[in-house]
């Protein structure tokens, strides 16, 4: 596991894992992973990819000119937003209607990663291996979309300003828009007490989400099951992914 960061995470205070499929994941020093140590890629699949195919399947009836709003909360090692431009692409989707909005707290995060986008060397990123962990967590999915692709949309999205890479949330006016899609991936409520609670999670509910939303997280709360109530939305309890405590998903389709 030697790759072209590894120094400057240590530097950060990240150890490196490979995970149970072999995709890399993140562990700030003494504190928790980023990911489940079964599967960081098939983790990421299993609780996100299935967040846009449900939103595909409740915008069906939509005009194909409507811009879509992503919020990817927790961008890491940026599983969640490389998903979401594979969901594009093999959907036939256009890129032209997506608005993908990131946070993270560390944003050397980001400049690692768009390093890796811009770079004219072909391997020994740790995102190289992000990818090819998605590419083998998605063989049931019918295929990928190849890394050369992704990374051109990804440049792309940046370029037009349609990926918004922003910094850390202390509080609800940290998010800006009204998101059609949540991943909900900061870190667990031992570390995020304040993001977990039952006020915050309900402001964003109330004033951030559109009418027709889709928020997926890998959690499963008695604070969530009553916002869906409140919010008219129905809340879906998943099982976790390899025997992980449950995952939810609640959206609403108006
Ligand atoms: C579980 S990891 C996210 C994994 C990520 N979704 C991926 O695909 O690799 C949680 C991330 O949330 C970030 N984070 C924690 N608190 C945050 C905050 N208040 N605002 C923004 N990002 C935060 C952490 O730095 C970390 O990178």
């Amino acid at each position: 596991m030697d790759y072209i960061e590894t120094g400057i995470l240590i530097a950060h205070d990240y150890e490196i894992e490979l995970t149970g499929d072999q995709s890399p994941t993140l562990r700030i020093l003494h504190k928790e992973s980023m990911h489940n140590r079964r599967g960081a890629a098939a983790e990421s699949v299993y609780v996100y990819y299935e967040a846009m195919v449900r939103y595909g399947s409740l915008i069906n009836q939509k005009p194909e000119s409507v811009s879509l709003h992503i919020l990817s909360f927790g961008f890491g090692l940026g599983y969640n937003e490389i998903l979401t431009v594979i969901f594009f692409l093999k959907n036939n989707w256009s890129l032209d209607r997506l608005c993908l909005f990131s946070k993270e707290k560390d944003l050397s995060l980001y400049n690692l990663f768009n390093n890796w986008l811009t770079s004219k060397v072909d391997s020994g990123s740790i995102f190289d291996d992000v990818y090819f962990g998605i590419e083998r967590a998605m063989v049931n999915f019918g295929g990928c979309v190849s890394k050369t692709a992704v990374k051109e949309k990804m440049k792309w999205l940046l370029n037009r300003k349609q990926w918004i890479q922003e910094g850390p949330v202390a509080s609800i006016s940290d998010f800006t828009d009204i998101y059609d899609v949540v991943f909900y991936d900061a870190f667990s409520s031992k570390i995020n007490d304040y993001l977990w609670s039952e006020r915050f999670l309900s402001d964003l509910f109330r004033a951030r989400l559109s009418q027709s939303f889709v928020f997926s997280t890998y959690a499963c709360t008695g604070a969530l099951k009553r916002l869906a109530a409140a919010s008219d939305a129905q809340f879906v309890k998943r099982d976790g992914y390899m025997g992980k405590r449950n995952a939810s998903l609640v959206f609403r389709d108006r």
